[in-house]
Parts: C-alpha cells; structure tokens; sequence
C-alpha cells in the first residue's frame, strides 16, 4: 500500500489557533487514511525570517520546512482571513517556496493541496479562499475540489480539547483529505515509476 507523505502548514501565534487546529484535523484524517504527516504550525512559521530573493542563505527551519515540501505527496495550508487575504505569516512561507522553482516538480507540481481558511466571517473566509487558490495555482499545485472554510462567529466547532466536535465540518474534512489521498496515491505512484525507470 502506497503511504503518502502529506505536509501540513499554516495556522496562526496565538493559542488555540483555529487555522492550526483545523491544519492538524486534516492531517490526521489523512493518517486515519493511511499518511505520514508533518505538521508546521504557526510557531514554527514565525520562526521563519522574512523571504527575502536577494539573500540565498537559509536558517535551518528554513531548510526543514522547503525540504519537507520538497519531498511529501501532498498539502494542506490554513490560513486566517486578514483584511480579506491569507496572514503575512502564511504567505511569507509560500514565498519561501520559491526555492522549489527549479526543482523537477516545481514549486507544487504534481501535488493535491487542501486548502483551510478560518475566518470571523463568511465573506473573508470566501474570498481568502478564493485568493489561496489562485496562488496554489500559480505555483502549479493542484487544490482539492472541496475547500474548508469556517466561520469563527457562526458557532463553536471545537470541542475543549482543541479537536473538531461539530460534525459537518468534520465531514468535510474527512471528504477533504480523502481527495487529498486518492490524488497523492495516483501521482506518488506516477512519481515513483518514473524515479524508478
Ligand atoms: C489582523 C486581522 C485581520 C482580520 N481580518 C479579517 C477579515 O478581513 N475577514 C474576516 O472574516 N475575519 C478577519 N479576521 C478574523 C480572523 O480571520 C479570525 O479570527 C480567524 O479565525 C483567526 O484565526 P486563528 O484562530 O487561527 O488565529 C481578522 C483578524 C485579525 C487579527
């Protein structure tokens, strides 16, 4: 059995952090389905520097985190809604990324990436929604048909111990990161014949 490796990234510093919460949902509902995963949170991606083209240096999280992209099968980013676009944390480490330009598989080639936003509304969770899919396009991933967005004001969806308890978003996760998988299988097996050839 093909076992993907799926790289999830996002979330935001505070405690609790929904985007971050909702980032480990997924991952785990693509364990539950037979992945590896590797979670990047928003600790760690504040310990990124700022992307910066002219400066080829990169400090060891810098190096974990594009290695890790470099290698997995498949993505989940979440992401908050600010001011109607992703988090300046979040889209400093997709800048980072473009040290993937020249790989084989540039940037998200060939990889199923799910996409998460949580927001204190409808209207930011769409279009940031919208906005990170154009992005992910732009960098030649693939999104999943079904994206996750939740609203932070509609009502709790986390139970206390930080898990997802509403169930219609846990069956949207679940339906995420099964499109997630039957993707990452179909190219990681692709990917593996043609490193083996
Ligand atoms: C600086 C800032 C800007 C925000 N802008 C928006 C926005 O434009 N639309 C929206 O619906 N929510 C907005 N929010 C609310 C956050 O998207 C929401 O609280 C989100 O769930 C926070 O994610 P977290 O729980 O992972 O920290 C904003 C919050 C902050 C701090």
């Amino acid at each position: 059995m093909i076992r993907p490796l799926i790289v999830g990234f996002g979330g935001t510093t505070r405690p609790g952090s929904s985007g971050e919460r909702l980032v480990r949902a997924a991952l785990a509902a693509c364990e539950a389905g037979g992945a590896e995963t590797r979670l990047f949170g928003g600790d760690f991606l504040a310990e990124l520097p700022h992307y910066a083209p002219e400066r080829p240096e990169r400090s060891p999280r810098q190096t974990e985190f594009v290695e890790a992209v470099r290698h997995c099968d498949g993505i989940v980013i979440g992401t908050p809604a600010y001011h109607a676009g992703i988090s300046g944390l979040v889209k400093n480490a997709l800048d980072l990324l473009e040290d993937l330009h020249g790989d084989a598989r540039v940037y998200f080639d060939d990889r199923p990436v799910g996409l998460i936003v949580s927001a204190a509304g409808w209207q930011g969770a769409g279009v940031t929604l919208s906005a990170l899919r154009d992005m992910v396009h732009a960098m030649r991933g693939w999104p999943t048909p079904i994206g996750v967005t939740v609203n932070t004001l509609a009502g709790p969806v986390f139970a206390e111990n930080g898990s997802v308890s509403d169930a219609q978003l846990t069956a949207t996760i679940a339906a995420q990161a099964d499109q997630i998988m039957r993707f990452a299988r179909a190219f990681k097996a692709r990917h593996d014949m043609k490193g083996a050839a």
